[in-house]
């Protein structure tokens, strides 16, 4: 399983390493989060490594968002788009939806194999242009089950609700999501806070908790650690892993192998919350008697 770099400064160790290869991402975020900031990021991060790049806006105007990458000071963007490694797509939601029932298929045949980072900024407008809620699932499933074989797809959703990920057009592209990024952006109060969270992430294991962000000009998107999270195994797994296998003597053979391979994975993070005694004893209950 391979993992690409995101090109958020902090992002990929909370995903254990970065975006897992041909997958579908979310990036869910309030007005000025920084969606279209971390989608031109992503896009500007493939473009070091030689992907290749296709950034669909939607309802959005396209010189607008080059402007702002400019400002941002990735002025290369004008040179990636001249020699074609950058293409933008300008399209209505209409447009597009009838792009991805008739077309999409066929484009997705052609593209024969090269690694593409694929950006839709932001997807609300196809959600928004279908009303029948069963139709936007079909819609939306179809389209990342399509976009994943061409590249590793990022779409941002506009948030419109509490900020708490209830909104009606944020709950279905979740589901059909491999991995969903919450921008969370509040600006009650004196000033603005931004977090960072990984709601989901499948197929890897992910932080589970708010991290703060800032956009920094130039920079872009950078998620500030207070500490790095620790990603060598120390002293609390292995001491786990010690008094499992002393533990483990009377289990079928190949429980032990099983869970012995289990617990040999684990960091001392994962046991952040948990009595390791209590743990145990409930792995050695399930198995007596
Ligand atoms: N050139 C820049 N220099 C410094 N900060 C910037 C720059 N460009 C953007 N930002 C910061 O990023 C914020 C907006 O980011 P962005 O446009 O990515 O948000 P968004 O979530 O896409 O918003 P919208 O929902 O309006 O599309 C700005 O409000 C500003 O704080
Ligand atoms: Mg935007």
């Amino acid at each position: 399983m391979k993992k690409t770099k995101s090109g958020i400064y902090g992002l990929n160790s909370l995903l254990d390493g970065g975006i897992i290869e041909n997958t579908a991402t979310v990036v869910i975020g309030a007005a000025g989060a920084g969606k279209t900031t971390f989608a031109l990021q992503y896009i500007m991060r493939g473009m070091e490594v030689g992907d290749d790049g296709v950034f669909i806006t939607l309802d959005e105007n396209q010189e607008q968002i080059i402007k702002e990458a400019v400002d941002m000071g990735w002025v290369d963007i004008l040179e990636y788009i001249k020699n074609g490694k950058l293409v933008f797509i300008d399209a209505s939601a209409e447009q597009f939806s009838n792009f991805i029932r008739k077309e999409l298929p066929s484009f997705v045949q052609q593209w024969g194999g090269t690694k593409s980072r694929i950006v839709i900024d932001p997807l609300t407008p196809v959600i928004w242009a279908q009303p029948d809620k069963y139709v936007q699932r079909e819609l939306i499933s179809f389209l990342f089950k399509e976009l994943r074989h061409v590249g590793t797809v990022v779409c941002t959703l506009e948030e419109h609700g509490a900020g708490d990920l209830t909104g009606p057009e944020t709950v279905i592209p979740m589901y059909m999501a491999d991995c969903v990024v919450h921008l969370k952006y509040s600006t009650k109060g004196e000033g603005v806070e931004r977090k960072l969270k990984v709601v989901k992430c499948r197929r890897s294991r992910h932080s589970e908790r708010a991290h703060d962000y800032k956009i920094l000009p130039g920079v872009g998107i950078s998620i500030h650690h207070k500490k790095r999270e620790s990603t060598g195994k120390t002293e609390v797994a292995e001491k786990v892993l010690a008094e499992f296998r002393e533990r483990m003597k009377d289990l079928p053979k190949s429980t032990r192998i099983r869970l012995n391979k289990a617990l040999t994975g684990l960091k001392d993070s994962d046991y952040e919350t948990i009595d390791p005694n209590i743990f145990l004893s409930d792995i050695v209950e399930e198995y007596q008697g």
